[in-house]
């Protein structure tokens, strides 16, 4: 079982379209299959749940999509937070969170701190790119080295991963995408390295524990190798939590 499954949740457009209905009727379903999916993760022993919900692209979409997807995230806080503290998940936001409206800054802040302590996690990554995580490491690096707090010699893969936005969190073990297309989107860049893939062409509004169950299933067939040479190799790691390719293991070429 991996320990920790991240999703691309794609497909609630085109599901809305094939029910002629607005784009947020999909997005409102969408909802209810986060909550199948926490239950699925609960029941099989998933630590680690990380969703992209909206991304640093899905600013661009029209006024109405993207104020309805924040009335469903004040929603979903709204009505799950006694949930997660009754079934001890921890709730936390990944990405550019000062861009979000005030209110829901709040309102994330309280149930981040209201289900700290808990050791199963729910991550939504909000205003996430990829690439913005990076460029926002890379600044918080330029800063202490400006200040003299860091050694620019001293920057490695393990003080880019250090400054990654949930630093504690592994790395995805396997990373899901519904829908059907066969892309990342700007989703964990950094996180993906080692990560194992799986696409269903199931719409996100449909994924059922059936999805769920088959994405489980194909990761257990693969063999991960981490860069070494068979099943045997461990996973490299930076610290204590983190991991990434160690100099030594980094052979170029090998997956
Ligand atoms: C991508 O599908 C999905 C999104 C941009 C939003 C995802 C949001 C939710 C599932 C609901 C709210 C989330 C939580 C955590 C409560 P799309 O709109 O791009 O679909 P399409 O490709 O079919 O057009």
């Amino acid at each position: 079982m991996p320990r920790h499954i991240a999703i691309i949740m794609d497909g609630n457009g085109r599901w809305a379209k094939k029910r002629m209905n607005i784009r947020l009727f999909g997005h409102r379903a969408g909802a209810e299959a986060v909550r199948r999916a926490m239950d699925c993760c609960r029941r099989h022993g998933v630590q680690y749940l990380t969703l992209y919900a909206f991304s640093t692209e899905n600013w661009s979409r029209p006024k109405d999509e993207v104020d309805g997807l924040m009335n469903l995230l004040r929603k979903f806080l709204r009505d799950n937070e006694r949930e997660l503290i009754e079934k001890e998940c921890r709730f936390r936001v990944m990405g550019r969170k000062a861009d979000l409206p005030e209110d829901l800054q709040a309102q994330i802040a309280q149930v981040e701190d209201a289900t700290k302590g808990f050791e199963q996690q729910l991550i939504v990554c909000l205003s996430y790119g990829g690439r913005a995580e990076i460029v926002d490491a890379a600044r918080r690096l330029a800063d202490e080295a400006r200040s003299g707090t860091l050694d620019p010699a001293a920057i490695d893969e393990a003080a880019f991963a250090a400054r990654m936005y949930l630093p504690d969190v592994p790395d995805p073990d396997l990373i899901i995408r519904t829908s059907g297309e066969l892309r990342l989107s700007n989703f964990l860049l950094w996180e993906c390295a080692y990560s194992e893939l799986f696409v269903t062409d199931t719409l996100w509004p449909d994924f059922s524990e059936k999805d769920f169950l088959e994405a489980v299933a194909s990761f257990a067939k693969r063999k991960r190798r981490f860069g070494g040479l068979d099943a045997s190799a461990t996973k490299p790691q930076i610290s204590d939590s983190k991991s990434q390719i160690s100099k030594s293991s980094d052979t170029e070429g090998a997956t």
